[in-house]
């Protein structure tokens, strides 16, 4: 099920960190409008790669196409992606709609849209009652909503989420789940969704990777035979 169009390109990505390879000949394929699982254990190299894919970080070795960009065009790559980080700071005393609206006029909207924009954004990620709250007053779990929603602010192409779920309770967990399977079902966006948790990817993912030390392991439909490596990488 892997027609569609190509939105990561991944070839031979290798990054070594002070001798010690935390990724190492990695490739793999994205399509758009489909959900490809990141999956690893602690240190496998999930967030490494989605760095460089993002062009935070630069590759060692080896090359990378995102929505037909290469890594020398990162300002063009940077407008049409979107980015939740593994660990994102927050201005504490700005308010949720306000942090979302400047994110929104950075991307070129003007005030009236990015303000709809963020309102609509709030609500998808079920912020919508406390939208005029400061952030520091929100909980873990508010937190990874916002950095949701300030992801999709700018309506991008390509989603990069890297474990987007951690710290949420189970309906909070279900609900960004759903919204992601919407993302790339009607919005035809590609989504790069990492995760240390088996029943996530297999749930919502048309395609998984799965990175042990940086290499990849596994690189298919979930269907097939993805638990089995899983479980022998994680045991
Ligand atoms: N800035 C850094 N300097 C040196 N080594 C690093 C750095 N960042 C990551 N590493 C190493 O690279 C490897 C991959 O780390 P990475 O953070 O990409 O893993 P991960 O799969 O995201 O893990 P987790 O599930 O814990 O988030 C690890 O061995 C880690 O120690
Ligand atoms: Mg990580």
């Amino acid at each position: 099920m892997q027609e569609g169009r190509p939105a990561i390109v991944c070839t031979s990505i290798s990054k070594n960190y002070e001798g010690h390879a935390a990724l190492a000949d990695v490739s793999f394929t994205a399509y758009a409008g489909h959900v490809t699982g990141l999956l690893g254990p602690n240190g496998a190299g999930k967030t490494t790669l989605i760095r460089i894919l993002t062009t935070i970080l630069q590759p060692s070795a080896g090359t990378f196409q995102v929505a037909g960009f290469e890594p020398d065009q990162a300002n063009e790559i940077k407008s049409l992606i979107g980015v939740m980080p593994e660990s994102a700071g927050y201005p504490k005393r700005t308010r949720a709609i306000d942090l979302l609206t400047y994110h929104g006029r950075l991307y070129g909207a003007g005030r009236e849209e990015a303000t709809f924009n963020a309102v609509e954004m709030l609500a998808a990620v079920g912020l919508s009652d406390r939208r005029a709250d400061r952030i520091g007053t929100f909980s873990r779990g508010m937190r990874q909503r916002l950095g949701l929603a300030r992801a999709l602010m700018n309506n991008p192409r390509i989603v990069f989420l890297d474990e987007p779920t951690l710290g949420l309770d189970p309906a909070g967990q279900h609900s960004i789940l759903e919204l992601i399977d919407e993302l790339a079902g009607s919005r035809d966006v590609a989504v790069l969704l990492s995760s240390h948790l088996l029943a996530e990817i297999q749930g919502i993912c048309d395609r998984a990777v799965i990175l042990d030390h940086g290499r990849v392991v596994f690189d298919a439909e979930p269907t097939q035979g993805l638990s089995e490596i899983f479980h022998k990488v994680t045991t």
